[in-house]
């Protein structure tokens, strides 16, 4: 049993709940009975796969209550917002469209309004919602969701805004109900919470100290994907490499991957996101000789140099970190691997900048997603007195990214010949080509029928157009 970690099965917590189930499935039956089909819901969700995961476990507790799913806002009966927080732009997108909802609610008030997810974790959000977006009817937490259909039937039978946060995790409750959205790819969640308090980051205040789920449990969800004929799931954790030092006896990453990869078929392994600094030899060596893990790896990099690593509390050098690509390379060949960016943290210099060109074209990335620091209250970079003015920081970003993309596109043109085993996920949006994935993350679209959806088959790359791979189905 693990040493911090409470661990609740559904059908035990679910006994409380399903009174409040049976009761909301009443309302929902009423409703279909007079309008000829189910209430509807739509949720919109921001952020990163946490948000993801937990929006197709709120939909699969809706769909049990008696609800359907809609794309349309006009004829949702409920409208949810699973908020994110990591940035300020997540955070303006949900106040604009909450604003936009307000005129809608005076036309309809049965409309019912809910927010949750990682904004509402924090104590200003929430007062600034009870004061400007009276409109809503409901504000939940990331630590609550499973309390669901109390909270819904609690705040249908109220006049006022129904608030409840919990400010701490408490057990990991396992076996929710969930609702892919997708049935060729899945999210598993390996741990919750993240311990490292980067200095930018709110991500430990919204989401908790760290967690993991049992071996047993993750293992048997896996099982249960492979059987339903998943082909690649991506396990999820703030920061896999800690998964399992909560236990009493520690566990570790690479040996849940053993475990996994064990019982996974043809199934891809991927995982996100693994923290630098406990990058561990085992895992270079999972990653080598484990079947199903895909040879892929986001690595967060963060910055550049080590005065601006420190500042962050990202707990590696510059040094170490090129250390442990080097032996990625070395371990596991042809290896993609992706970072994230931040310009413009406090105190940040053009030399700074500089570094981090340089350690951009040392490791050769395949990919980066950047984005501009944006200061978030309670967090100690938001109190450092050397902002860096919004300009500077474009003009830092916009270098940066030429010497990234510059970098991005040239690799591309070198892949052309290569042949790659891919799994057909999708269509390009003209819907002219088939899209497949390899292994190592590259997207290649290449034309053929579409009955090979959900297939591995060979492709050969044969043109780069940009940050675009295109190919030839090899038969
Ligand atoms: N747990 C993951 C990252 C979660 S947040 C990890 O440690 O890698 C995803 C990314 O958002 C981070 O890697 C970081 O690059 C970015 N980010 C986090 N806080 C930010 C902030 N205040 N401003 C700008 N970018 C931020
Ligand atoms: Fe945020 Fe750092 Fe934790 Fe990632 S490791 S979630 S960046 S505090
Ligand atoms: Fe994810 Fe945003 Fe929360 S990045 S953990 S949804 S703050």
């Amino acid at each position: 049993m693990s040493k911090t970690t409470l661990i609740d099965y559904w059908d035990d917590v679910s006994i409380q709940y399903q009174m409040y189930m049976q009761s909301i499935r009443q309302l929902a039956d009423a409703h279909a009975l007079e309008h000829g089909e189910k209430p509807r819901f739509i949720i919109k969700t921001y952020g990163c796969q946490m948000n993801e995961h937990d929006s197709e476990k709120i939909k699969a507790m809706l769909v049990q209550m008696g609800y359907q799913e809609t794309e349309q806002l006009e004829s949702a009966q409920i409208v949810i917002y699973n908020t994110c927080c990591v940035r300020e732009n997540a955070e303006l997108k949900v106040f604009g469209n909450l604003g936009a909802l307000k005129p809608l609610k005076a036309k309809r008030k049965d409309l019912f309004i809910a927010v949750c997810g990682c904004m509402m974790q924090q104590p200003h959000i929430v007062e600034q919602i009870k004061d400007k977006y009276s409109h809503v009817d409901l504000v939940f937490g990331t630590h609550n969701l499973h309390a669901l259909p109390r909270l819904l039937q609690q705040a249908l039978d109220s006049e006022d805004i129904l608030v409840e946060v919990w400010d701490n995790e408490k057990a990991i409750i396992e076996n929710m109900p969930v609702i892919r959205k997708k049935s060729l790819k899945a999210f598993v969640n390996i741990m919750y919470g993240c311990n490292n308090f980067c200095t930018f980051c709110i991500v430990p205040h919204t989401r908790g100290r760290e967690r993991s789920r049992l071996p047993k449990d993750i293992i048997s969800e896996v099982k249960q994907l492979v059987a339903d004929g998943v082909k690649e799931i991506m396990l999820l954790g703030q920061n896999v490499n800690s998964y399992g030092l909560d236990f009493e006896q520690p566990n570790s990453f690479a040996n849940l991957l053993t475990e996994l990869n064990a019982v996974a078929g043809d199934c891809r392994i991927r995982f996100m996101t693994p923290h630098p600094k406990d990058l561990s030899p085992e895992l270079i060596v999972a990653l080598r000789d484990l079947d199903n893990v895909c040879e892929y790896i986001h690595l967060p990099v963060q910055a550049g140099s080590n005065r601006l690593l420190k500042m962050m509390n990202r707990k590696y050098t510059r040094e170490a970190y090129l250390q442990k690509v080097a032996d990625l390379r070395n371990s596991v060949p042809d290896i993609g691997i992706s970072t994230d960016i931040i310009i413009g943290f406090p105190g940040e210099t053009e030399e700074d900048i500089d570094a981090l060109i340089d350690l951009i074209e040392t490791v050769q990335y395949d990919s980066a997603f950047t984005f501009i620091y944006s200061p978030r209250q309670g967090t100690p970079a938001a109190k450092m007195t050397n902002q860096i003015d919004e300009a500077v920081k474009h003009a830092r970003f916009d270098r940066m990214l030429t010497a990234l993309n510059t970098m991005i596109i040239s690799n591309n043109k070198k892949l052309i010949g290569r042949r790659y085993r891919v799994l057909v996920e999708g269509t390009t949006r003209d819907g002219q080509y088939l899209m497949g994935r390899t292994r190592n993350n590259r997207v290649i679209n290449f034309a053929a029928s579409d009955d090979l959806h959900g297939q591995f088959v060979d492709v050969k790359i044969t043109a780069a157009r940009n940050f675009s791979l295109y190919g030839e189905l090899l038969r």
